[in-house]
């Protein structure tokens, strides 16, 4: 029995945009999914819990057969099921051993579908655990790539290598197309608040792309979100946190003009912005789920607390460790 667990992450700048060819600056955050798998057999049997921050149990046979009756949307179920399917079949492609059976247990600290990574956390823990449960070591580069090969999959080719590299080597990191690196990041003072609501990842890049695709303003909104995060970069390097803020600030407004921000994620940026946060955007694919925003204070979290359509708010660090073995 072996279990790995994988960081979730934040966007400090340019999800959406890192599809189309620009950089983005996603960061590990402190808020793990452990994903522990032992050989059985045959078959694949998943025990999924506390997949929200509220917590639910999940338990079903390897497909959607067996639908749990949990209150959360058919399409994140799918989805959760269909990134672990995807994982399975990347571990025993990896050990050349296509029938590996395995009883797979996930439990995220991770909100599911809410934009600081669960989706990226759960493969990469599952891919580390259930090929090293079968002997076999995989580097971090072939972790990420198998990882990233599973979001494109069950995101039907719409997915960057941004959030799967985040969370397989942890820290800041810089990715852009296929070069994916680290950065040298100051600490930073992330608070996140958490609507308590999900956004369909695959929906909401599909609709970016048609109104990329229908209107000139939303590519030059696309283009325009690459140039905040070159100026991010710089904001990083000079370790200028009062300038991310600025610039977390102007991204937010971008992703709103491109329709993915939602009313509780616009009321909880508000919220923080009014706090006296430095800055304050939305995180991940959007339409709910959470926002980050940076304040050494204790304000913003407190403001968000009271913040009508804000369900949690946490301060969360920089996890500078990547996907890492737990036990076995
Ligand atoms: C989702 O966490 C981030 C997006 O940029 C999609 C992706 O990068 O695959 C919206």
């Amino acid at each position: 029995m072996v279990t790995s667990s994988a960081p979730g992450k934040v966007y400090l700048f340019g999800e959406h945009a890192v599809v189309y060819g620009e950089p983005a600056v996603p960061c590990a955050i402190e808020r793990r999914a452990r994903v522990t798998v032992e050989e059985r057999p045959e078959g694949v049997r998943v025990h999924a819990g506390d997949l929200t921050l509220d917590g639910f149990t999940v338990e079903y046979d390897g497909d959607a057969a067996g639908r749990p009756d949990v209150d959360v949307p058919d399409s994140l179920i799918e989805a959760g099921v269909g990134y672990v399917n995807e994982a399975i079949a990347q571990a025993r492609d990896a050990v050349g051993d296509e029938t590996a059976g395995f009883d797979v247990t996930v439990d995220s600290q991770i909100p599911l579908g809410a934009g600081i990574g669960s989706s990226a956390a759960v493969v990469v823990a599952a891919i580390d655990a259930a090929t090293r449960e079968l002997g076999v070591e995989l580097s971090r580069e072939e972790l990420a790539e198998r990882a990233y090969q599973v979001e494109y999959t069950v995101q039907d080719g719409q997915a960057s290598r941004a959030d799967t590299f985040c969370s397989t080597v942890g820290g800041a990191v810089r990715v852009e197309g296929d070069d994916c690196r680290t950065l040298p990041a100051p600490d930073l003072p992330f608070v996140i608040g958490y609507d308590g609501g999900a956004g369909d990842t695959g929906a909401l890049v599909a609709g970016v792309r048609n109104l990329k695709e229908t209107y000139d303003f939303a590519a030059d909104t696309v283009a325009a979100i690459g140039d905040i995060v070159r100026s991010g970069e710089r904001a990083l390097a000079d370790g200028d946190v009062a300038e991310l803020g600025r610039l977390m600030d102007f991204n937010h407004g971008l992703l709103e003009a491109l329709g993915v921000s939602s009313r509780s994620l616009d009321a909880m940026v508000w919220a923080a912005r009014d706090a006296g946060a430095l800055g304050a955007k939305l995180t991940g694919a959007g339409g709910g789920g959470c926002i980050v925003a940076l304040d050494e204070t204790a304000e913003t979290a407190t403001a968000l607390e009271y913040t009508p359509g804000c369900q949690e708010a946490f301060r969360a660090e920089l996890d500078t460790d990547g996907v890492r073995v737990e036990a076995g």
